[in-house]
């Protein structure tokens, strides 16, 4: 991909590129909508994802071209309005610029930027986070920067909250930054602490992406943080990790019926994100993935942020052999389903085929691995 992604640099700006950064998409293993609720989550960086190439210019002019899109979008050093249309991806690495001077780092004059991805889009695989991470470095290297890891993420989180506007925690940032081979990023958000997880072996990841996505899924998204905030606020707590099970259950007259089945999602998931740890420390997959179904059963039915095609495809995948464990992965309202399997899994076609039975068109299906985190090439 670097090679490919030069010789694009080379054909569309007449020269080779300074800098070249790697960051790669995720998987919300578990932990839904538990990060930006102060919560754990556990995620994998996968080994695929978004790659940047950056050439600095004299006359301060700021070109940006991607592989999916067309010719080079040109927006001027003072210019800080966000982009909307078929230019709006450009807003992440516009959103970089915009935080680094928070973070001490003067953002580079003028560059030429061409983006390359291997991620599907629109799956729930993060490939806004891989984006905000690969600029970030690249930028931060133009800068003559190296900060340590966990700056390079909130620089990320901090383009997603304020300038592309969605009001995510850092799950996806988090674990793009942090990820390892063979391993979970396991987060709490609190701090937030990052740290590595081994993976037993056996274990594989299958995706199911849909391809469909609700019209409204940002604004349900922030409609979700708010009902979240709101449910925290009625229990006394400042966030909902704060509170537990046995609060949420006691304090029920103070919570809309709404209210209190977002908070039992959210301490309930809390506790499967810490039990999955456990389950994994001792290599008991079929736990983990009896964990990550109930996950994708309590998004169902008490967060409301799962759709027909997710279900059903959970519970196709849930009732095959191989299968541990299945959920949708990331905000939801569409997107994929992950499944966590053994290694003698073989029936993601007929998954396919009773999909395209009840839906009418196929789930594009990956069987990924796991990958390292963001870095310079
Ligand atoms: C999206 C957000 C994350 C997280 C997940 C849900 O991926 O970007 O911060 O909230 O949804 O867990």
């Amino acid at each position: 991909m670097k090679s490919q992604l030069i010789e694009k640099f080379c054909a569309l700006y007449g020269r080779v590129p300074e800098i070249v950064a790697y960051a790669p998409g995720r998987i919300e293993f578990i932990g839904n909508h538990t990060d930006y609720n102060g919560g754990p989550v556990l995620g994998a960086a996968l080994d695929r994802g978004v790659w940047v190439a950056i050439a600095g210019r004299a006359d301060g002019r700021r070109q940006f071209s991607s592989d999916q899109r067309g010719a080079p979008v040109e927006v001027r050093a003072e210019d800080s309005a966000k982009r909307t249309g078929a230019t709006s991806w450009v807003n992440y690495p516009l959103g970089v610029l915009a935080a680094m001077p928070g973070f001490g780092a003067k953002a580079p004059a003028g560059f030429d930027f061409l983006a390359m991805s291997n991620l599907p889009a629109g799956a729930g695989l993060s490939s806004s986070a891989a984006i905000e991470l690969a600029s970030a470095l690249a930028f931060l290297e133009m800068a003559g920067e190296r900060p340590p890891r966990e700056i390079v993420v909130k620089i990320g989180k901090h383009a997603e909250n304020n300038f592309v506007g969605v009001p995510c925690g850092i799950l996806d940032q988090g674990v793009s930054g942090f990820g390892q081979k063979n391993c979970l990023v396991w987060i709490d958000c609190r701090g937030p602490v990052f740290e590595t997880v081994p993976l037993p072996a056996d274990a594989h990841f299958w995706i199911f992406n849909t391809h469909t996505k609700h019209a409204l899924v940002d604004g349900l998204y922030a409609e979700r943080h708010r009902e979240c905030m709101a449910a925290a606020q009625a229990l006394g707590v400042g966030l909902l990790v704060e509170s537990n099970a046995a609060a949420v259950e006691r304090d029920q007259a103070r919570l809309t019926p709404e209210a209190f089945k977002r908070a039992k999602h959210i301490v309930d998931e809390i506790a499967r994100v810490t039990e999955s740890r456990s389950a994994l420390a001792r290599g008991d997959l079929a736990q983990v993935g009896r964990l990550l179904t109930a996950s994708h059963r309590s998004s169902q039915f008490l967060f409301e942020n799962s759709t027909a095609e997710l279900d059903f495809l959970v519970d196709v995948l849930t009732a095959m052999e191989h299968v541990f464990g299945a959920r949708l992965t990331g905000g939801g309202f569409g997107g994929a389903v992950m499944a966590m399997t053994s290694g003698a899994f073989g029936e993601a076609q007929a998954v396919v085929a009773a999909y395209r039975a009840r839906f009418g068109a196929a789930p594009e299906v990956l069987h990924t691995q796991t990958g390292d985190g963001a870095t310079l090439l």
